[in-house]
């Protein structure tokens, strides 16, 4: 996509961190937006940080509830005419080692995290189809590639994105739609803070402390990741790393494939 002025683009989870930086950075180049997100008061004041004039509309949309999802494609549709890129942002992670987790756990995350990519990709399909260029992206992480301890639900989950865009790309192949797969590594957001922590990798710090941790060792602000992903979606590019240590991760886990994953669990896990 050479220009997003003037585009219509429907972004979930843009209430919070990376999802309000896009809107931030998307209406300064002139876009159209439908926010959505369960976090109303967080819409809100993503709306008011917005810059004057920026022509937007609010949605109160649960990612994981098909439905909702699919009445939002037909209301951005009915407010705005038209949709030209979809970012499936919206995101939670938990805490815990595998054979603590319930099931219960597992489809928390896999709801939101995969099933919400899905049917926004699927919702919105159609609607792309009616333009001369759609764009999807959707976010995956580097755990999409590189699973960590105490992470299973979402690193499964984020794998499984991963799968799906993927898979996308090559169904998608010389049609008016492109796909980005995105994986950051660390970024400073609320992730860790708005997480469900079952069973804590360090039993020694109550979750503020270790939000406040992830913070500090997160290597990318919200902001940057934004604008690495929005220069993502004008070169079309079809995989996305965002972050220095999502490029050295990508390196190791070519190079050492199963030795990097067992000396991250062995020092992890020491803690
Ligand atoms: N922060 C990181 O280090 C990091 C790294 C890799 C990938 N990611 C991914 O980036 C994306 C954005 O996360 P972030 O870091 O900005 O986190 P964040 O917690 O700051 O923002 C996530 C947003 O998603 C919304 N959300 C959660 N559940 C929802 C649901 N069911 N329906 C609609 N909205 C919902 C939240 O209300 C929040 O506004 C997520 O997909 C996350 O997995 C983040």
């Amino acid at each position: 996509m050479k220009t997003l002025h003037d585009k219509v683009v429907a972004l979930t989870g843009a209430s919070s961190g990376i999802g309000r930086c896009l809107a931030q950075q998307l209406a300064a180049r002139g876009c159209r937006l439908a926010l959505a997100d369960v976090d109303e008061a967080g819409l809100s004041e993503t709306v008011a940080s917005l810059p004057p004039g920026t022509q937007v509309t609010i949605h109160l949309v649960d990612v994981a509830k098909k439905e909702q999802v699919y009445q939002w494609a037909e209301d951005v549709v009915a407010a705005h005419g038209r949709v030209d890129v979809v970012i499936n942002n919206a995101g939670v992670a938990s805490q815990g080692m595998i054979e603590d987790l319930d099931y219960d756990d597992f489809n928390w995350v896999f709801d939101i995290v995969f099933y919400g990519v899905l049917y926004g990709t699927k919702a919105f399909l159609p609607y792309l189809r009616q333009r001369p260029e759609g764009h999807v992206v959707n976010i995956s992480s580097v755990n999409g590639f590189f699973p960590f301890p105490s992470n299973g639900p979402y690193n499964c989950a984020k794998h499984a994105v991963k799968a799906l865009n993927q898979t996308l790309i090559q169904e998608l192949r010389g049609t008016n739609i492109h796909i980005t797969s995105v994986h950051p590594g660390g970024i400073k957001t609320n992730i860790v803070r708005n997480s469900r922590i079952i069973k804590p990798l360090s039993p020694k710090l109550s979750k503020e402390q270790a939000a406040a941790r992830f913070e500090k060792i997160a290597g990318t602000t919200a902001e940057k990741a934004a604008s690495i992903i929005i220069s993502g979606i004008l070169n079309n590019k079809q995989r996305l790393l965002v972050g220095k240590d999502a490029y050295l991760l990508d390196a190791l886990t070519r190079v050492f494939p199963q030795g990097f994953s067992n000396l991250v669990g062995r020092v992890m896990l020491r803690e």
